[in-house]
């Protein structure tokens, strides 16, 4: 946040000052009284359950410099007709305020919340990077993170989701990006969209927002996302293992743990990438990562070792560990769609080699007309990569169906009710690695059981 007065803040969003406006805001907005710094702006929300304006007094209490809502407080404050609209309004003049920001837009199917993690740690090498782990991609999310930006930060990396067409284009009027980076198209949220190809006319909004001098960075291994190199005024970078890749990943690998070693090849250098995170997919999300520190200016020897550094920041996704009983658990409960589910149950397969492996499967979310064909698809390709047992848990039953049709598969089947019926029914024993997985909260349970000291960030 750039420090602004209630006066400022009241002509930016149209509303009224409660209050002397004079006050200046130097902090960050919050819309959690909780989490409010000395000088921050309280966004009160009305919601369905609690009415954010009776925390106006907490916030205050905590620092805070006013209260932004839909009616007036005992605070100082401005009162706006549409808090999401006010938000957005604030994050634009912030972001056109700053000089020498550099935004990032990170869109895709599966992985924009791993990858703009990654992004975020290169960059943070180069300058002040603001890049708040979690998933802040909606249009409560993304005003908010723009929003952590001050006069010091030199990078703004935002994650995009389009829940439809329009938003992501509205997106980037909220904060225009200079590097747009999409990573792929696959089957997440089809319920939305209909079709793939829907789902590429959505997120391709992102690099038609591009300025001319901008940077559009492209995965060149996924034609959808390839082909919207036509969509755009800005330069293309595409990344991938595909021979015409500008940042390139050579001589994949992966070692017992699942885990990424190439050759980074960009404009005629190269150098070699060994990655700490686990899972094939992780390619593909380096490499994008790579691309955007590349056109940030940082050398490629140096983007090399930096990516064989970066780390998991938000919590369920790809988190691997080892308990002190030998069992492996690969805690990707975040959230699931066919794609990134078929990347976890690899990752499974890759880690599980010679070992007994265990895969938990919730319900897949959002998968409109492609609900029950999803869930076979993936309950296929787990016995064909022969997990030995897997576990449906409640309305993810027709994963066992489609596990089912492959004649040549020995393990096992097991439909859990529901996540106490699964913990029950896990049967873990030295050696095992254990992958778990569905959509949001459909698995969390199972996750936690497995994990006696919390949940880590
Ligand atoms: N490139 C990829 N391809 C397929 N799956 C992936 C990829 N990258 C990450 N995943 C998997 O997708 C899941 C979600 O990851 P992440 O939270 O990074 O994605 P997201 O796009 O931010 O999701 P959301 O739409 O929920 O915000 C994780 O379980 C992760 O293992
Ligand atoms: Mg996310």
């Amino acid at each position: 946040m750039i420090a602004m007065t209630l006066d400022e803040i009241a002509a930016v969003t149209g509303g009224r000052v409660v209050g002397e406006p004079g006050v200046r805001v130097t902090g960050p907005v919050e819309f959690d009284s909780r989490k409010l710094a000395p000088g921050g702006l309280f966004v009160a929300f009305d919601g369905e359950k609690v009415d954010g304006h009776e925390f106006a007094g907490t916030a205050m209490a905590a620092g805070a410099a006013g209260v932004l809502g839909t009616r007036q407080t005992e605070a100082p404050g401005v009162v706006v007709t549409d808090q999401l609209v006010a938000l957005a309004r604030l994050a634009r003049v912030v972001v056109d305020r700053l000089d020498g920001l550099t935004v990032v837009g990170l869109t895709g199917s599966s992985g924009k919340t791993t990858t703009k993690d990654f992004i975020g740690q290169l960059l943070a090498r180069l300058g002040p990077t603001v890049a708040p782990p979690g998933s802040l991609n909606n249009e409560l999310g993304h005003p908010y993170t723009v929003l952590k930006a001050g006069p010091d930060t030199r990078f703004l990396v935002l994650e995009m989701g389009a829940r439809g067409v329009g938003h992501i284009r509205h997106l980037a009027q909220i904060a225009p990006p200079r590097i747009g980076v999409v990573l792929n198209i696959g089957a997440a949220h089809l319920g939305e969209f209909g079709s793939v190809q829907g789902t590429a006319a959505a997120k391709g909004e992102l690099v038609e927002a591009l300025p001319a001098d901008g940077v559009a960075v492209l995965n060149a291994d996924d034609p959808l996302v390839a082909a919207m190199a036509g969509r755009t005024r800005a330069r293309i970078v595409r990344f991938g293992e595909a021979a015409q890749a500008e940042v390139r990943a050579v001589g994949v690998t992966l070692d017992a743990r699942g885990r990424a070693s190439y050759t980074l090849v960009s404009d005629g250098k190269q150098a070699p990438v060994r990655l700490a995170v686990t899972g094939r997919h992780q390619v593909g999300n380096t490499l994008a990562a790579a691309a955007v520190a590349l056109t940030a200016g940082m050398p490629l020897e140096q983007v090399a070792e930096a990516l064989g550094e970066v780390g998991i920041a938000s919590v369920r996704r790809m988190d691997v560990f080892d308990r002190p009983d030998g069992v492996t658990v690969i805690d990707d409960s975040y959230n699931a769609n066919p794609s990134s589910t078929e990347a976890a149950l690899r990752a499974l397969a890759a880690l599980g080699a010679g070992r007994r492996t265990v895969a938990v499967l919730g319900y897949m979310a959002e998968l409109g007309e492609y609900e029950r064909s999803g869930h076979e698809q993936v309950g296929r390709l787990a016995a064909e990569l022969g997990v030995d047992r897997l576990i449906a848990v409640a309305e993810a039953a027709p994963i066992l169906a489609g596990a089912a049709t492959v004649g040549s598969w020995t393990g096992q089947g097991l439909h859990a009710a529901d996540q106490a019926a699964a913990i029950a029914e896990l049967d873990l024993r030295p050696g095992d690695v254990v992958l778990v997985k569905g959509s949001r909260y459909r698995t969390w349970e199972v996750a936690d059981s497995l994990r006696p000291e919390g949940v880590r960030p």
